[in-house]
């Protein structure tokens, strides 16, 4: 709901209050974010209340003051939420407010960008309306809130009104001042195969974190921050939480001023930004989603968490159980040949197991990673059947058949590079940089983007191919312009709502050399996200924990791999490996055909918990539990809405001895039900499990696991 009092909008959504406020100046201020207030007339700070440093005409100082999008430059000298050079090329802006609109059952769908969508929730807009007319732009603030949720939406649109060019040097989508307090930064740095390691640390006075990417991929640091209150955990305390709905290269802000206050903003990174716009142009930011909950980060989790999988994911998959795969990469790598993946598969079909996924390595003449991207015609030597042969022999088997793709990119060594050497990224005078010997096509062009769309689909509509894995294996490099990176963001949406558009019946897979892609942005698009090509279950802990604060399980695909394993040479054991990818999108990776008699019966067993489990781990509430950051252990666990149905998971990374078990207390039950454990048959209390807690039963060794599935008694 938006209550409009005089100068104060009021943004109330499920539990939480958002208020802005125009002060007598014009100036638009913010006033709070937090917990639902009554509605009441707030106005906020009108000025400075220190009055020491009013370095501006009319004596109204900003600098120190909670805004919601500040210029810079004239009275507020922090992080600006934007920055435009007008014709004297000065970069001095303030915006005004000129007027606003509310806009009832209405979430904007930005242009070229993915974006929350209403379904059926009750959303309303605000709009306000901003001027600086020494510059000639105009900037509308939007702001979406909904009945049912935590959370509010922000863009910006800028406008030029003025009859000369005007540069837009940055652009965030979202800048909020949180007022004085003591707030910890927690963000998601990372790695090739350790992706968004958890990090909080300290705000302190006269702090600027830049939480940003320039790589075109994000495997060092993701769009997603918290700013939490110091003595906020898992369960207690204000945490705001900030996602951005966005591919490209974007930046993270936390500035903490002089008084104390704290700078957030959120948006396309402003480093090798630029957009030139011309009279009556516009530009519009990707969104921001701002949340906020009381109860600790486990609660913005799950807000985050229903956002995400009920009113961003577009696929029909986001509502569906996906079917347990296994995929061909680990288990062969690039050589391969048809009879070898059809034994893949009919092994594969007598433990359970649904969909078959051939991985790199099918087209051109792609025996290494050395050559054919770009070429996506089959490679009839290793694949005599052909796509469409191979998929009907899978299907035979009693399988869907899935294909791996890559299609921005293209290898030096290949037809489509011979026929169209301008069609890579590279600047004139220079050798475009190689990274795993390959180069990233312009997707700012119209004529590649066709292209790529075409070779896709051509192939999809060959064969009954009904899962694709959409990889993107290299930074970006040799970027020819100022705001390149932004187009090339464009170009991949606009191919992913062509293909994904013409292909509602399949489902999609994210992946970037593993993780590195895992953001709102992809997530609109493919409802799951390959999560690191780190698959080893004890480094999974920590991948899949922090990944989980800012993105739903649904998202997280996980498979059991072979030991030792490929990237760091662990051994865990086959029930560790499965008990952890449960908390995923589940699946295997390996060579099925090599496993003993015994593995092939525990698989079975892990596929049938699977099976019984994927519709909670899809459309529960998520609840971390032990923090393998913090503790020797991990423990999570998963709990129906109406919560009938538990999954309990806890690891013990080292072996110990002489010591006695913590008790693990679970969360989110009710306390005065009574819960079976299924396997055991044991009947615990609610307020037991919750308040006693349990001592779970780990092996004597390393990497120990443990799980229980718990029902709710209704006898
Ligand atoms: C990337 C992916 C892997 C695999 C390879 C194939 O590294 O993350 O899962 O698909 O590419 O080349």
């Amino acid at each position: 709901m938006i209550i409009q009092n005089n100068n104060t909008f009021h943004l109330q959504g499920r539990n939480i209050s958002y208020i802005i406020s125009v002060n007598s100046a014009g100036d638009v201020v913010h006033v709070f974010f937090g917990q639902k207030l009554r509605n009441k007339e707030y106005s906020g700070t009108e000025k400075n209340q220190l009055g020491l440093v009013a370095y501006c005409e009319n004596g109204v100082t900003l600098d120190g003051v909670c805004q919601e999008y500040p210029s810079y430059g004239y009275n507020d000298l922090r992080n600006p939420a934007y920055s435009v050079k007008n014709k004297d090329g000065n970069s001095i802006s303030h915006l005004k407010y000129r007027g606003y609109n509310i806009k009832e059952n209405y979430t904007p769908q930005i242009q070229g960008m993915p974006s929350i969508f209403a379904g059926d929730k009750s959303a309303q807009t605000l709009e306000l309306t901003l001027v600086d007319d020494t510059v000639g732009v105009e900037v509308v603030l939007s702001y979406t809130v909904f009945d049912e949720y935590d959370v509010i939406l922000r863009s910006a649109e800028f406008i030029n009104i003025s009859n000369s060019n005007v540069e837009l040097n940055s652009a965030y989508s979202a800048s909020i001042d949180i007022s004085k307090g003591t707030y910890d930064l927690i963000y998601f740095p990372g790695a090739w195969t350790r992706e968004r390691e958890f990090v909080r640390c300290g705000i302190t006075q006269g702090m600027k974190f830049d939480i940003s990417n320039a790589r075109g991929i994000s495997h060092c640091i993701n769009p997603f921050i918290m700013v939490t209150e110091k003595n906020a955990d898992e369960d207690n305390g204000d945490v705001y939480g900030f996602s951005l709905i966005y591919s490209g290269n974007h930046s993270s802000m936390v500035e903490c001023d002089q008084y104390g206050n704290i700078r957030i903003q959120q948006g396309i990174n402003p480093f090798m930004f630029k957009r030139v716009l011309g009279s009556g142009e516009s530009f519009t930011t990707p969104q921001c989603v701002m949340c906020y909950s009381e109860s600790g980060i486990g609660g913005l989790s799950r807000e985050l968490h229903d956002v995400y999988r009920e009113n961003l994911c577009r696929s029909k998959w986001a509502h569906k159980d996906r079917p347990i795969l296994i995929n061909n990469w680990e288990a062969t790598y690039f050589d391969f040949t048809e009879e070898k993946l059809i034994s893949i598969a009919k092994q594969a079909k007598e433990v359970g197991i649904e969909l078959f996924v051939l991985d790199d390595g099918w087209f051109g003449k792609r025996n290494d990673d050395l050559r054919s991207l770009g070429d996506w015609v089959v490679n009839p030597e290793k694949l005599p059947s052909g796509i469409d042969g191979l998929a009907k022999r899978i299907n035979e088997e009693g399988l869907k058949f899935g294909l791996w793709f890559e299609p921005e990119m293209v290898n030096p060594d290949s037809d489509l590079y011979r026929a169209h050497p301008d069609w890579a990224i590279s600047v004139p005078g220079r050798t475009p940089a190689l990274s795993r010997h390959q180069l990233i096509l312009d997707l700012s062009r119209d004529e590649v983007c066709d292209y790529v769309i075409n070779a896709v689909c051509n192939i999809l509509k060959s064969a009954n191919i009904e899962y694709v894995k959409w990889d993107m294996n290299r930074p970006m490099t040799d970027m020819p312009y100022e705001g390149y990176n932004h187009d090339y963001t464009l170009g991949f949406y606009k191919i992913m709502d062509a293909i994904t558009g013409a292909f509602p019946n399949v489902l999609f897979e994210g992946c970037s050399s593993g993780g590195g892609r895992f953001d709102a942005g992809v997530l609109a698009y493919m409802p799951q996200i390959w999560t690191s090509d780190n698959s080893d279950a004890v480094a999974r802990l920590k991948i899949q924990y922090s990944t989980s604060m800012g993105y739903p399980v649904s998202a997280i695909s996980a498979h059991v791999t072979a030991v030792p394993n490929h990237q760091n040479g662990r051994v865990t054991s086959l029930k560790m490996r499965g008990d952890t990818a449960y908390a995923g999108v589940f699946g295997y990776e390996l060579d099925i055909t090599k496993m003993s008699g015994k593995e092939l019966d525990e698989i079975k067993q892990q596929i049938e918990m699977n099976k019984q489990l994927r519709t909670l781990m899809r459309t529960g509430d998520f609840y971390r539990i032990l923090s393998p950051y913090e503790t020797n252990y991990c423990s999570w666990e998963m709990v129906s809405k109406d919560k009938t149905d538990v999954f309990f998971y806890a690891a013990k990374i080292l072996s110990t001895t002489n010591t006695v078990e913590a008790r693990i207390r679970l969360k989110g039950l009710e306390p005065e039900a009574d819960y079976i454990d299924i396997a055991a048959g044991k009947v615990y209390g609610g307020d037991e499990l919750m308040y006693y807690g349990i001592e779970p039963e780990f092996e004597s060794c390393d990497f120990a696991s443990y799980t229980m599935i718990l029902k709710k008694n209704n006898t």
